[in-house]
């Protein structure tokens, strides 16, 4: 069906086009589903949402086609054949249509108060980064929903005017340790509004439940009127990104983001509404769909995360692995239990489990293990076989011989003969804020950060990644990318925003010390040198060749490590810790003793804890 994008738009009625109140978002864009299917208390999610393409015929022509078109939409308990039983979701039946809630109802409503901790009195660095980030507020119908990128005046704006849920994060955040809860509630509801929206690369649609890498708020004329306005969302789901590239991790953030919500502010009312609680589950069904993967880890493009740029992380980057870990955590706190939604918990438990061993044991690096892969042999063929996945020892690079220290990190990628053996930052601190690291483990990618200083923090905390790729690596890997030239950008590019997430991880491991001195040493340029999105250089000494100024990341960064260094007790809000029940549990049913020995049992003794 061609209808132009537009047509899509989710509307709210501005005030000055003589509407008094919002259309309800959802009747352009989410279909109210129990609203929609009463009397229909299991619906198979596939079913429904595969229908048709467009948004609003999926709504009004299924309502009346209901005895033909949902056929297939059982009401017994068993799933259909070849369906996920957690595919499945529990809609409560009957539920009059008043109890509902309206999904801009966020806008203005009555919020539990949240505990705000108490601060001292501000720096002038704090407080120029306070009046900046409100800056960058995007307001929506009158209400804050976000904010831009950056608010450089001296450069293009491209796509930096746009809120980016990634970006958001901190800034959110930020705003909940300040106690203003709206703008995250507002946040969070109209991006969920844009997850099921319609979005199409070249006539091919994908899938239900990504959320968009970031959204804009545009004014529109109303159809048919020259005078009259309207406000519309408008999100880019990758179909207009550089390279076209899914944004895998927004979702991630969005379940990481909503329990963080939920935990400071104490309005759980928020994650139990039907709309929310389905929202959870497209993402979680879009994550645990089976495909041709042997590993439990993701498998995704390169660029679905924060580096959204070729640089050779297609595959299971540490990145997604650990926000999907992390994502998924969050999510089993905050699933409604009910007999719809079991199954769903239960494959989430699988996974966990199985994540957690994977990364802990193949994803992990120190000393030892690298002599233990310098001396693999390769071509082995048997299930008990020592080197899996067929490294080939030449491929420990020579940098990293002599430069591991005390101290082991988490490799960047794993696939078949194939280790990428750079450093990525956020991975590794977000395996330790998420507990996928072991206590262990944490301690000693802390110790490597201590250790190697000069080399991943250097003048401007963080390296995105260490080391960068150079010569041959860089040309064809980046593909000749000169924006990820050798030490700048993604490419071993200092990242000011990554603070935040190295200061979460000094709190979890109970040193907050070396939180500290990376926060001393932000502080000594970074409002000089106008909140740069990125520094270059080895050592991160100059302002990134096309780094935006006033980077709102950059600024909600720094403003979140100081309000959690200050209450660092607040940092549970997006922490997990150790489940051991994940450790004990195995689905796989083996024993030592059997022909294939059950991997967790063989290597418990190592690394797990
Ligand atoms: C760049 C970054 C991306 C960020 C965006 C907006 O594309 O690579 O991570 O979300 O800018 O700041």
């Amino acid at each position: 069906m061609a209808a132009s994008k537009a047509s899509y738009l989710s509307r709210i009625i501005k005030g000055f086009a003589g509407a008094p109140r919002f259309f309800r978002n959802y009747s352009l864009s989410r279909p109210p589903e129990s609203q929609l299917f009463t009397g229909w208390p299991l619906v198979g999610l596939s079913n429904w949402f595969s229908s048709d393409s467009s948004p609003a015929r999926r709504l009004f022509p299924d309502i009346s086609a209901a005895g033909v078109g949902f056929r297939r939409l059982s009401t017994s308990e068993e799933p259909a054949m070849g369906e996920k039983a957690f595919e499945r979701i529990y809609i409560p039946a009957a539920a009059p249509v008043a109890d509902v809630p309206e999904v801009d109802e966020g806008c203005d409503v009555d919020l539990p108060k949240p505990k705000i901790p108490q601060y001292r009195e501000s720096t002038e660095t704090e407080k120029e980064a306070w009046s900046l980030l409100k800056r960058a507020v995007v307001n929506y119908c009158g209400t804050p929903v976000g904010t831009v990128a950056a608010n450089d005046p001296t450069e293009a704006a491209l796509n930096y005017d746009q809120v980016f849920i990634r970006d958001f994060v901190p800034a959110a955040i930020a705003f909940l340790l300040k106690g203003d809860s709206q703008i995250v509630r507002n946040f969070i509801l109209h991006t969920l509004q844009l997850q099921s929206w319609e979005k199409t690369v070249d006539c091919y649609s994908p899938g239900q439940g990504l959320m968009p890498a970031s959204f804009k708020v545009r004014t529109v004329p109303l159809d048919g009127s020259n005078e009259a306005f309207e406000e519309v969302l408008d999100p880019d789901f990758g179909e207009s990104a550089i390279g076209r590239v899914a944004p895998v991790d927004s979702g991630l953030w969005w379940i990481i983001l909503l329990r963080a919500y939920g935990k400071i502010t104490g309005d759980y009312a928020l994650q139990e509404r039907v709309d929310v609680q389905l929202g959870i589950r497209l993402i979680l069904n879009l994550c645990l769909t089976d495909g041709f993967d042997m590993f439990p880890s993701l498998l995704v493009t390169d660029g679905s995360c924060m580096i959204d740029r070729r640089m050779g992380i297609h595959g299971h980057p540490l990145e997604i692995q650990a926000l999907f870990y992390s994502a998924l955590r969050c999510a089993r706190e905050m699933i409604s239990i009910n007999d719809g939604s079991k199954n769903l918990v239960h494959a989430i438990n699988n996974r966990l489990s199985a994540l957690s061993f994977h990364i802990r044991e193949y994803y992990w690096v120190d000393m030892k293990k690298i002599n233990e892969i310098y001396r693999y042999k390769t071509e082995e063929y048997s299930y008990d076989a020592i080197n899996k996945f067929n490294i080939y020892p030449d491929q420990i690079p020579s940098w990293l011989v002599d430069w591991i220290p005390r101290g082991g990190y988490f490799i960047g990628n794993l696939q078949p003969a194939h280790m990428d053996f750079r450093l990525f930052s956020l991975g590794n601190l977000w395996a330790i804020v998420s507990s996928l690291a072991t206590p262990k483990q944490s301690d000693n990618i802390l110790n490597l950060f201590e250790d190697k200083w000069d080399d991943l923090v250097g003048n401007m905390p963080l390296k995105i990644c260490y080391p960068a790729l150079e010569y041959e690596e860089w040309r064809i890997i980046t593909g000749s990318d000169p924006k990820n030239t050798p030490w700048s950008y993604h490419n071993g590019g200092s990242w000011p925003t990554l603070l935040w997430q190295f200061t979460l991880a000094c709190i979890k491991t109970g040193r907050p010390g070396l939180a500290e001195k990376a926060v001393i040493l932000t502080e000594k340029r970074i409002s000089n040198d106008k909140w740069p999105e990125y520094y270059d250089t080895r050592a991160g000494r100059f302002i990134g060749k096309q780094a935006r100024l006033y980077q709102t990341w950059t600024i909600a960064g720094y403003l979140t490590s100081k309000m959690l260094l200050d209450n660092p007790e607040m940092a549970n809000i997006l922490t997990c810790d150790e489940d051991p029940d994940l450790l004990e549990f195995c689905i796989c049913g083996r024993r030592k003793s059997s022909r294939t020995k059950c991997s967790r049992l063989a290597a418990k003794s190592q690394i797990l804890v």
